[in-house]
């Protein structure tokens, strides 16, 4: 048995997480965010990723995508840097320590994709964010697992956990055997559903409330990806950088879905509210 500390994340854990932005800055206080991901026909997904790690308020944010992702992220996103990693999925991933990196929104499964993220990861020790295809991509051979740096944050929704950990018989069990998992991989787990929780290496559950069924489109994840990495660039410690965006991207969506209705707001949307919810913040 795990012993377990459980916690609702509530207004006042968040107050206390967040940090006004100091005044006397310049963009190399707040980080650099590194999204990789995106593949032919899923460009969109590193589109939204990165266009949320930048509306976070990351200092230099790149994004890591094929070739084919160039014209259409350097269009919508000029703010973001590109780093080409292959033709039309990624085929290399050459991303430096100096930044805090998210992979797999949109990333595909493709083989060369596959075995350059084991290599980099190889040859990679500081935490990472990893969701979406790179989840895929480990949960191929268990082995995978024991390349995630300590300290990472994985973001997997129901069916990615079972690929990458087994099928449980109920959320309960669910959450048992990522407290377990958790704690021998020394990782963060965030565990996507309608009330997401968070849990770290040391057992404590956090449970969040925020958010809603409008989030239940394509595209929901990819920008919950790009909140993480880019708070966890401004240097909020991993357990901060998961509790707080995952409050943040809820909060937005509830916001989002007051002005567009659960059913017509997109994930376009709840990134445009990130403004009033930093604004409630601050
Ligand atoms: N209530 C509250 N939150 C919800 C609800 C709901 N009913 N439904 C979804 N969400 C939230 C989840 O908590 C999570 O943060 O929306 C997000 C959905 O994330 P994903 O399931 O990863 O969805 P998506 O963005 O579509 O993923 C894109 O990644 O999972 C892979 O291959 C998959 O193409 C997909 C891609
Ligand atoms: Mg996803």
């Amino acid at each position: 048995e795990t012993e377990s500390d459980d916690f609702v994340v509530d207004d006042e854990i968040v107050k206390k997480i967040f940090k006004v932005r100091n005044e006397f800055s310049h963009k190399g206080t707040y980080g650099k965010a590194t999204i990789a991901g995106g593949s032919y026909g899923k460009i969109g997904a590193a589109v939204l990723s990165t266009r949320a790690a930048l509306r976070t308020g990351a200092g230099l944010t790149f994004v890591l995508a094929p070739k084919c992702g160039y014209e259409i992220l350097q269009t919508s996103d000029p703010e973001a840097m590109f780093i080409e990693g292959g033709a039309d999925y990624i085929d290399r991933f050459e991303i430096d320590e100096t930044s805090v990196c998210g992979i797999g929104p949109g990333l595909g499964t493709h083989k060369k994709t596959s075995e350059s993220l084991l290599k980099f990861l190889k040859n990679y020790s500081k935490p990472l964010i990893l969701d979406a295809d790179a989840l895929n991509i480990l949960a191929e051979n268990p082995d995978n697992l024991l390349l995630i740096p300590e300290k990472s944050i994985i973001t997997p929704h129901p069916k990615e956990f079972e690929r990458l950990f087994g099928n449980t018989d109920n959320s309960f069990e669910r959450t048992v055997l990522a407290q377990k998992k958790a704690l021998e991989l020394q990782i963060y787990i965030v565990l996507k559903d309608h009330h997401t929780q968070i849990i770290t290496p040391e057992g404590k559950v956090f449970y969040n409330i925020t958010g809603n069924s409008g989030l239940a489109k394509g595209g929901s994840g990819d920008i919950l990806t790009g909140i993480i990495t880019s708070l966890l660039a401004q240097h909020y410690s991993e357990e901060q950088a998961a509790v707080l965006g995952v409050w943040f991207h809820g909060k937005a969506a509830e916001l989002a879905s007051e002005m567009h209705s659960k059913e017509s707001m997109l994930p376009t949307d709840v990134i445009a509210e990130f403004g009033n919810v930093f604004a409630e913040l601050n």
